[in-house]
């Protein structure tokens, strides 16, 4: 079968339709620390009004945006400089296509080659399969596990923290 080119660009103000949309999905919220019922009005002024140091990437295919990823890295603190953390979340009808390896591929050549980072990190639910392996396949060690770190449908969570340290 013939391999999906994921086209990947920064993400824009007027991308706020596309944002609403994938973290619409069942399967982003529960994936993420979003909540049901996003707001349109709240993501155009995110994306209108981005942190000082963050990048949002999209992954598209043609014009359809089919997933993001958010690196923060922290500009302010000179002793977290080689710090970058990471979110991310592909729309439900397109999760297990390589959006998601896509993307971390994007962001890694960002954080290694330029921004000159050592360590990524973020927080994964125990229990997300899908993304414990895509992180695993692109070197992130689970460094420890937060109990009860966030409310999930009802339930409270326990996450691992994972970290993926440059090699060179
Ligand atoms: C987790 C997520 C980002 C992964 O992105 P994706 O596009 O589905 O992942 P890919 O198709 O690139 O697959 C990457 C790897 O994950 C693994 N994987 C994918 N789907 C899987 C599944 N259902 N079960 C187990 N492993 C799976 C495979 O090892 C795959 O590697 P391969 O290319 O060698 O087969 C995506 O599923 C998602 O957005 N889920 C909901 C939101 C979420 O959980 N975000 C992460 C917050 S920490």
């Amino acid at each position: 079968m013939k391999k999906t080119k994921f086209f990947i660009r920064r993400a824009e103000a007027s991308d706020a339709e596309a944002m609403q949309k994938i973290f619409s999905g069942p399967k982003a919220i529960w994936g993420t620390l979003q909540l049901p019922y996003p707001s349109l009005d709240r993501w155009r002024k995110r994306l209108a009004e981005p942190p000082e140091g963050s990048f949002s990437l999209l992954a598209c295919v043609d014009d359809d945006v089919v997933g993001q990823l958010g690196l923060y890295t922290f500009p302010q603190n000179p002793r977290r400089r080689h710090v970058g953390q990471l979110g991310m979340a592909v729309r439900d009808d397109w999760q297990g296509k390589g959006v998601g390896s896509a993307l971390m591929q994007a962001a890694i050549d960002l954080a290694d080659n330029w921004l000159n980072l050592t360590r990524l990190e973020l927080e994964v639910y125990t229990d997300n399969e899908p993304a414990v392996a895509l992180y695993k396949k692109f070197t992130f060690v689970i460094e420890g596990t937060l109990k009860n770190f966030a409310y999930r449908d009802g339930q409270f969570v326990d996450v691992y923290t994972m970290a993926r340290f440059r090699e060179k």
